[in-house]
C-alpha cells in the first residue's frame, strides 16, 4: 500500500523538471497520475516511462492559461483516471529582469501562467473535490514569494500571489475537506535553474553557494514534500507554506 494509493493526482507542467519528478514519485506511491503540459512530446515520453514500469498514468495536452483547456482536461482526467482529488499547480515560468526593462507583455505573460494558471486550476478542480469531500491542492510558489530578490519584481509578485491565494483558498475550502498548501523552493536543479545561472552570469557552483547547505535542491526534494502534502500524513496541514531552501531564507 503506497502513501497515496487510491488517489488521482493532476500535475501541471509535468513534462520535465520538478513536475516530472513529482508525477513519478506519486505514481510510485500508488496514485493514478495525470501529467499535463503545453509541451506534448516530453510529456508523452514521461507517461510512457511510467506505464512501462506498471504505473497508472496518462498525458493531457494543456495550456494552464486557457480556461477551455482546464474544462476539457479535468473532464478527460475524470473519465480516464477518476478524481482528481490531488492537484499540483506546478507549471510556471521564470524571468529575471530589472523592473525598468521588463515589457508589459512579458509581465502579463508571466502573471498569466504563474498566477492565472493556479487560479484556474483551483477553480476547475475544487468542485469535484468538494463532491468527494476530500482534496489536496499543492501550489508551487518559491522563496521569491517570501523574500525580495533583485531582478525578481515580476516573478516575485507572481509567487507572492500564489502564497496568499493558497491561504485564501485554504480558508474558503477548509469546511469542504479540501486542504491547500504552498511549497517554496530555492534553486532546484532543472532547466529553470540553468536559466537563473545564465542570466545572472553565474556558474552552477556559484548558484550552489547561494544556499547555506552548500548546494541547490534536486527535483526529488520537492517531490518528497508534494507526496507528504498529497497524502493523509499531512491531514492537519492547510494554508501552510512549506519552505525547501537549503537555509536560503534563514540567512
Ligand atoms: N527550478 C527552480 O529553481 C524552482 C525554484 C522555485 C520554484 N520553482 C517553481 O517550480 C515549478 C516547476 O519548475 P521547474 O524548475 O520544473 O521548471 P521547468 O522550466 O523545468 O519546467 C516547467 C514546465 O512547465 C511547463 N509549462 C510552461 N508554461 C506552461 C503553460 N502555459 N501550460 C502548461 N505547462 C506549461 C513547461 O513546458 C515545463 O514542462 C515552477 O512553478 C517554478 O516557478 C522552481
Amino acid at each position: 500500500m503506497g502513501r497515496v494509493s487510491g488517489k488521482t493526482a493532476l500535475v501541471t507542467g509535468a513534462a520535465r523538471g520538478i513536475g516530472r519528478a513529482v508525477a513519478r514519485m506519486l505514481a510510485e506511491e500508488g496514485a493514478k497520475v495525470a501529467l499535463t503540459d503545453i509541451d506534448t512530446e516530453p510529456g508523452e515520453e514521461a507517461v510512457a516511462a511510467l506505464t512501462a514500469d506498471g504505473h497508472d498514468a496518462a498525458f493531457f495536452e494543456h495550456d494552464v492559461t486557457s480556461e477551455d483547456d482546464w474544462s476539457r482536461v479535468v473532464d478527460e482526467v475524470q473519465s480516464a483516471l477518476g478524481g482528481p482529488d490531488v492537484l499540483i499547480n506546478n507549471a510556471g515560468i521564470y524571468q529575471i529582469e530589472p523592473v525598468d526593462e521588463m515589457s508589459v507583455d512579458d509581465w502579463r505573460r508571466l502573471m498569466d501562467i504563474n498566477v492565472t494558471g493556479v487560479f484556474l486550476g483551483m477553480k476547475h478542480c475544487t468542485p469535484l473535490m468538494r463532491e468527494q469531500e476530500r482534496g489536496s491542492v499543492i501550489n508551487l510558489s518559491s522563496v521569491a514569494g517570501l523574500v525580495g530578490l533583485s531582478g525578481h519584481t515580476a516573478y516575485g509578485a507572481s509567487k507572492g500571489a500564489v502564497r496568499i491565494m493558497t491561504k485564501d483558498a485554504a480558508m474558503e475550502l477548509a469546511d469542504d475537506g479540501i486542504r491547500v498548501n504552498s511549497i517554496h523552493p530555492a534553486y532546484i536543479d532543472t532547466q529553470m535553474a540553468d536559466y537563473g545561472a545564465e542570466v545572472q552570469g553565474a556558474t552552477k557552483e556559484e548558484l550552489d553557494a547561494m544556499h547555506p547547505i552548500g548546494h541547490m535542491g534536486e527535483p526529488d526534494d520537492v517531490a518528497y514534500a508534494v507526496t507528504y502534502l498529497a497524502s493523509e500524513e499531512s491531514k492537519f496541514m492547510t494554508g501552510s507554506e512549506l519552505v525547501l531552501d537549503g537555509g536560503f531564507t534563514a540567512q
